[in-house]
């Protein structure tokens, strides 16, 4: 465990950096404000060290950090129809930002909170967050745990724990993008993905689900067998007009509940591959549509540009607590939560 202070945030805390790192090569640095990860270091083919995360360079831009790098999201990842839902028959009124509706939880995000270091091991490390009651317009007092592993055969596992003294919502997804070229080598469009998943969640225009569960064979948004993203990324097609690029959830083939193969990406000329498991029914495959062309400055100093990463963001479907039809995101109280999501990276 290599621990660093790396500033304040201007509110009398430490803000601190750890790294994590396996026997085969895999090294992770994640930091205390916002239970964020900052690099994900991964041997390439040829046994280099490539970091496949994107973020940023200064610590400030974390403050903001609009497209959410390497963020814990909490307590509900995506986005909310109308930033309302009913829970119990009580109806909540949530913070409105994402156009009409609301976007990993509102504005006063999780994010740009201190978590408190609960365990630190050479290749582990867990964040606690107490929630308050109504934090975030969010009901109950919430004890939320997320733990970072890197196994010796270089998995980033990620665990969370919550506990709630009140029925409510709990969707976590970590937000990392992804480049397997390396987090600073232009946009991430011809790398290869593949999905686990014959059905995507359709959205409105502004990319909430109608509750319409759609087949992809024969259209753009099918990776039932890989391809670039930059294939079919520009087709002309309402659901990725509407969305700038992909930016849609994608119902997982498989068991909800156990761990299983949700997606893949690989690079050909690193020739390192992600997978990505996980218990939950669905995945946000966004591919950074919304990264300012050239203006946010990356940890080498270097403007990233549009689309130089792709997320793929374990979660409940968006907006699933206002179409009862969806496997709901409700954390009952009393009841313990538990959910694992795996980057599991390779290089051939
Ligand atoms: C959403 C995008 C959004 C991005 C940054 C993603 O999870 O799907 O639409 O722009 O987060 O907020």
């Amino acid at each position: 465990m290599n621990k660093t202070l790396w500033g304040t945030d201007g509110k009398g805390n430490d803000i601190c950096t750890y790294e994590i790192a396996g026997k085969g090569g895999m090294k992770v640095k994640v930091m205390d404000f916002g239970a964020t990860v900052l690099e994900i270091h991964v041997p390439d083919k040829n046994g280099n060290d490539v970091d496949v995360a994107l973020g940023y360079e200064k610590l400030e831009d974390y403050f903001t950090n609009d497209p959410y790098f390497g963020c814990c999201v909490v307590p509900s990842a995506n986005r909310i129809g109308g930033a309302k839902f009913t829970l119990n028959g009580k109806e909540y009124s949530l913070d409105v930002n994402d156009g009409e509706n609301n976007l990993h939880s509102g504005f006063d995000s999780i994010c740009h909170k201190m978590w408190q270091v609960t365990d630190e091991k050479d290749d582990s490390i867990t964040f606690v967050y107490d929630k308050k009651d109504m934090e975030l317009k969010f009901p109950g007092n919430v004890h939320m745990e997320v733990t970072y592993s890197v196994s010796d055969d270089n998995e980033l596992r990620i665990d969370y724990v919550a506990n709630s003294d009140e029925d409510t919502i709990f969707n976590p997804t970590n937000h990392s993008y992804f480049n397997l070229g390396g987090h600073d080598s232009g946009n991430a469009m011809d790398q290869l993905v593949w999905i686990n998943s014959k059905k995507f969640t359709e959205t409105d225009p502004h990319s909430i689900p109608n509750g319409k569960l759609v087949e992809v064979a024969g259209t753009p948004m099918d990776f039932t067998t890989e391809k670039a993203l930059a294939q079919d990324i520009e087709a002309d097609f309402n659901q990725l007009n509407w969305a700038g690029g992909y930016d849609h959830n994608y119902a997982l083939e498989g068991q909800e509940g156990e761990v299983r193969l949700a997606a893949y990406m690989r690079d050909v000329n690193t020739g390192i591959k992600m997978e990505v498991l996980t218990d939950l029914p669905g995945m946000q495959l966004y591919a950074g549509n919304y990264i300012p062309d050239g203006e946010l400055i990356g940890k080498s100093g270097k403007a990233y540009v549009r689309r130089a990463g792709v997320a793929f963001e374990s979660q409940y479907f968006p907006n699933a607590i206002n179409i009862p039809e969806f496997s709901q995101p409700v954390l009952k109280a009393g009841v313990e939560k538990k959910t694992t999501t795996i980057y599991r990276f390779s290089a051939n």
